[in-house]
């Protein structure tokens, strides 16, 4: 019996253990589980909280972020180190809703289905700010976005919140500058190939004419690390937007371009879009060329004029080219409009007709 008296106990005793063990753990992963679920409200990851600020009276201002764009960009910067903004409080709390001066919405996100908008009733001076940086060509279903927004925040001019690709800043005085050492033509960088695009149809008929050394998906791989070293050696980078629209002008020319020193082939909005936004010898259209052969005879041509390539250097000595497209700044951006701004009343009943009309394509 002894034996059968003690077998029992300790195994009794094990499978305390046993449970207490699963329960501990239980405990704890329940915990991370909270803890996971405050820090991140929308289910995103990467999330980085303002400074632990949310009970400070002293910001009278509070902006929203309902979404992180693409799922990942909520940080949040301190706008007053940054720009030089007070009074400004940003979060990804949706606790903050019912108190927050304004809300800005990602289109991303939310496109697929409107019920991921705010379903609560919205305080009569709220203000929702809808924003996105892809052309309509790239932002599906923009009709149910109208009339629920009060501002725009865009890469267009014409948009409530401005928020450009890059832009060129003045230097407070003019400045020397090397060109990097150039050992090959013709770069391009491209992660969606659509074989009827205008972009992969021209550079199909460039290449019959000079030698194009294409890097992404599908082509010879480029890691993030080796971007600048590499394309800096190139001459000419194929600065080629994906759709075709007024201010369309992105980080291929800010920072395939001109953040490494190559010279731009920009095919995208007319010479007269991009001249708003750059100096006219800083780039060269594949408009200004009636055919790709021409533009590829050109190209040959600047190849054997080492002084006539350096002239669309000329800009550097008083011109510094600024990556815009980041978002914590922008998010401080739109705080300071809106923070301007008295509370009236204003909507943009149709935004889609707005987005997709694309205002005056002039210069
Ligand atoms: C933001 O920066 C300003 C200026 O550097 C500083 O005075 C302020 O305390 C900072 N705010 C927070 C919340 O860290
Ligand atoms: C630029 O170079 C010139 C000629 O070498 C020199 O006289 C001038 O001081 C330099 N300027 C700056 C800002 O370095
Ligand atoms: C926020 O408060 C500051 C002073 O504390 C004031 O100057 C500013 O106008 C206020 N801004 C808003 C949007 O109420
Ligand atoms: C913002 O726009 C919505 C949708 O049109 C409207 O209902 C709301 O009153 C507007 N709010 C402000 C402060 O203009």
């Amino acid at each position: 019996m002894d034996s059968n008296g003690q077998t029992p106990s300790i195994t009794w005793k094990k499978f305390l253990a046993f449970i207490a063990f699963q329960l501990g753990f239980i405990a704890i992963l329940f915990a991370y589980v909270q803890m996971s679920m405050k820090i991140d409200p929308g289910g995103y990851d990467s999330v980085t909280l303002a400074d632990p600020v949310d009970k400070d009276n002293s910001f009278n201002f509070t902006l929203l972020l309902w979404t992180c764009p693409f799922g990942k960009f909520c940080r949040i910067e301190n706008c007053s180190r940054l720009l030089g903004i007070h009074n400004c409080h940003i979060t990804v709390e949706r606790s903050w809703y019912s108190k927050a001066d304004a809300i800005l919405v990602h289109h991303r996100e939310v496109h697929r289905n409107p019920k991921k908008l705010p379903k609560e009733p919205r305080p009569p001076s709220q203000r929702w700010i809808w924003a996105n940086m892809e052309s309509p060509t790239n932002s599906p279903n923009l009709d149910f976005m109208d009339n629920l927004f009060n501002f725009t925040m865009t890469y267009r001019r014409d948009s409530d919140i401005f928020t450009p690709y890059g832009w060129m800043e003045v230097l407070p005085q003019p400045q020397n500058f090397t060109i990097p050492p150039k050992s090959k033509l013709v770069a391009w960088v491209v992660s969606s190939w659509q074989s009827g695009s205008s972009r992969v149809k021209y550079y199909k008929e460039l290449r019959k004419y000079i030698q194009v050394d294409v890097y992404g998906r599908h082509h010879s791989p480029l890691p993030w690390v080796e971007h600048l070293s590499t394309l800096s050696q190139y001459k000419f980078y194929l600065a080629f937007e994906n759709s075709i629209h007024e201010d369309y002008i992105t980080e291929k020319i800010w920072r395939n371009a001109f953040l490494t020193w190559t010279v731009p082939v920009v095919l995208g909005p007319p010479r007269k879009n991009y001249e708003r936004y750059i100096p006219s010898d800083s780039f060269i259209h594949v408009d200004d060329f009636p055919s790709a052969q021409e533009l590829a005879m050109f190209l040959h041509e600047l190849d054997g004029d080492t002084l006539r390539y350096q002239s669309y250097f000329r800009w550097r000595s008083w011109l510094k080219p600024v990556r815009g497209m980041w978002w914590a700044m922008n998010f401080c951006k739109a705080c300071q409009v809106l923070q301007k701004k008295p509370i009236q009343f204003q909507t943009i009943p149709e935004l889609s007709k707005w987005f997709k009309g694309g205002g005056n394509v002039t210069g």
